[in-house]
């Protein structure tokens, strides 16, 4: 995972619950960063897993709940970074619809070798979107996360169904969004 991820996730923490977390957490998990990160560099997914499963125990949220906070937090914080994509999309469906061919895309060339999801997106009518994400990181609640900022971002109000997930054994993960 890239820094840039790490960075997030450290600045969530200190926002959200403090330094004196993020020190403890870290005296907890002792990667070999110390917490230092450089955003297009490449850590282990290990030590973000070891950090959120720290995290997990000490505020006593479950790591899910905590993976899906992070992302909609990871998408403020991308979202600022690089504002062109939510700006070259007026609607919320056709955001989602541009990650794979559009965002992630130009994530491959601003990033050596990013491990990046595939999502597909399936339009079934103009209130519902299927999503159907597939990734060796099975990180399909950070994807969750990510759709929640999204939504916020462009002020829709929306309900999202997991009906197959590879958590529960499917090799994909569907994930359908019905806006209200
Ligand atoms: C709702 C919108 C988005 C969704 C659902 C999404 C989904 C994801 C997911 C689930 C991952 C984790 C990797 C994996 O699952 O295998 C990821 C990684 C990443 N995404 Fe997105 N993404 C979104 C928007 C964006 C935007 C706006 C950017 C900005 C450029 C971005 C840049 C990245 C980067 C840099 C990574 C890390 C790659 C790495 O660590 O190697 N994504 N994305």
């Amino acid at each position: 995972m890239k820094g840039v991820v790490f960075i997030a996730f450290n600045q969530m923490v200190e926002d959200q619950v403090g330094i004196d977390v993020w020190e403890k957490i870290l005296a907890q998990v002792m990667p070999e960063t110390e917490g230092i990160y450089t955003s297009i560099e490449e850590y282990p997914d290990s030590e973000l897993f070891n950090l959120v499963g720290a995290l997990s125990e000490t505020v006593n949220v479950p790591v899910p709940t905590l993976v899906e906070s992070f992302g909609e937090y990871l998408f403020g914080i991308l979202n600022k970074k690089y504002p062109i994509f939510t700006e070259q999309k007026a609607d919320f469906f056709s955001f989602i619809e541009s990650i794979d061919g559009v965002i992630h895309k130009e994530v491959r060339k601003l990033y050596e070798n990013p491990n990046l999801p595939k999502l597909e997106c399936e339009r079934v009518d103009d209130k519902n979107l299927n999503v159907i994400y597939t990734s060796p990181r099975k990180l399909c609640f950070l994807a969750e996360g990510l759709i929640r900022g999204a939504a916020k971002h462009y002020q829709v109000e929306y309900s999202l169904e997991h009906p197959q997930c590879m958590h529960r054994g499917d090799d994909h993960c569907l994930l359908q969004i019905a806006i209200h």
